[in-house]
């Protein structure tokens, strides 16, 4: 375990940037033009999105939980790719290079199966899908220029390739490309839950900003950051989902309680996995969150039932953005039950996500959804 921290840690020291272009613009500059003609030598061609493409539409079919709306899901891609476009050649390009590496797309998984659980056969689902997607393409932009990570998805993140300025900016973007996709569809609904997704989640981050090097902050407190910062996309999704379906407002607020129990339980073992995950499997840097000294449950599960050294290190390491100690920690929070507990909190909330929709009936979507929940606790990426 030891062995394994630290040579993890080794492996995001040498991914760090070297130069950190917003302290030396004019390099930065310079870099940037570089960087774009690299990313356009690699990226330009159309052929590049087709074949991503395809690849997505062959992994959705071989994914069990993805299988039933693998046509949805191809579907959902072209209009990423249509709604993308930008006169503006560097909005093209940093979407392009976030866009193509990938990601999950759990929420737009959400819209669709409970849409289709619903019986919902038009193809607004597919709009409402890539919506989402996009908020949360630029909520990931900004995060990272805010976390000041240098890995997602396995590639360098945007700000590390193209700075932070240009990253905030296309995420602004993002954000606003959404919100023009979503007026046109025309419901006031819809654009009341999203409206209030993207302003809770801006609340959650900057409620997190406020936690940053405070060892005090409490369990009840991180719950109200995650809930969210990550959790409230996950209910906006599962609603519109259901409410594009016409169903009614009771199954409309179940969906809505699904997605945010399990949006919970994804959040709470995504704040395991930056201890114990592993770098190439996560697609993101190991120990990011010590070195901000973010205070995530595991920390916070040590402050309040440590031995008194253990407590002393977490609250050393959370003041400081302490990276150094990061193999005493990770033992810390292996060795005192904390990630024990956090794993059983996202299965309590990933329980609970699945008793929210007890009365949906019987499907095939309603399976894959189950199976969305097991997956939220047990993933290691
Ligand atoms: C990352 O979300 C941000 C969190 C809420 C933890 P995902 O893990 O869904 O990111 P991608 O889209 O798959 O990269
Ligand atoms: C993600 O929180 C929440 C949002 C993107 C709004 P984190 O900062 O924990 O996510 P990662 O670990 O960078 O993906
Ligand atoms: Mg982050
Ligand atoms: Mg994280």
């Amino acid at each position: 375990m030891e062995w394994c921290g630290a040579s993890k840690r080794l492996w995001w020291r040498g991914r760090r940037p070297a130069i950190p272009l917003w302290r030396h613009w004019e390099k930065g500059r310079f870099l940037l033009a570089c960087r774009i003609i690299a990313t356009q030598q690699n990226l330009s061609a159309s052929n590049v999105s087709r074949s991503a493409l395809s690849a997505a539409t062959q992994t959705a079919q071989q994914n069990p939980i993805t299988r039933t709306i693998a046509a949805d899901m191809e579907a959902v891609n072209t209009v990423i790719r249509q709604r993308l476009q930008s006169e503006v050649a560097l909005v093209n390009q940093i979407a392009e290079y976030i866009i193509s590496a990938g990601g999950k797309r759990i929420r737009p998984v959400l819209v669709l199966l409970l849409a289709n659980a619903y019986g919902y056969r038009g193809t607004g689902h597919h709009e409402l899908a890539a919506v989402v997607e996009f908020i949360h393409t630029a909520t990931l932009l900004h995060d990272d220029v805010v976390d000041e990570s240098s890995m997602r998805r396995g590639r360098q993140t945007a700000n590390a390739m193209f700075g932070n300025a240009a990253s905030v900016l296309v995420g602004d973007y993002l954000y606003s490309r959404s919100f023009e996709m979503m007026t046109a569809l025309d419901n006031m609904r819809i654009m009341q839950i999203l409206s209030r997704a993207t302003t809770v989640i801006a609340e959650g981050e900057v409620l997190q900003l406020l936690n940053m090097h405070d060892p005090d902050v409490t369990h009840d407190n991180y719950l109200r950051v995650i809930r969210s910062k990550t959790a409230k996309l996950f209910e906006a999704a599962a609603q519109l989902g259901a409410l594009v379906a016409g169903a009614n407002d009771d199954q409309i607020e179940a969906a809505g309680e699904y997605g945010r129990s399990l949006g919970t339980a994804f959040q709470l073992i995504d704040d395991v996995l930056d201890y114990a995950g592993d770098a190439a499997e996560i697609g993101k840097n190991v120990g990011d969150d010590l070195r901000e000294g973010k205070p995530t449950l595991p920390l916070i599960y040590v402050m309040e039932n440590g031995t008194p050294e253990q407590r002393e290190l977490i609250r050393t390491c959370i003041e400081q953005g302490d990276e150094t100690h990061f193999d005493a920690v990770l033992a810390a929070v292996s060795s005192s039950g904390a990630l024990d507990f956090t794993r059983r909190e996202a299965e309590t909330a990933a329980r609970r996500a699945a008793a929210a929709i007890a009365d949906l009936p019987e499907s095939e979507y309603k399976a894959s959804l189950l199976q969305l929940c097991t997956f939220a606790v047990d993933r290691n990426h």
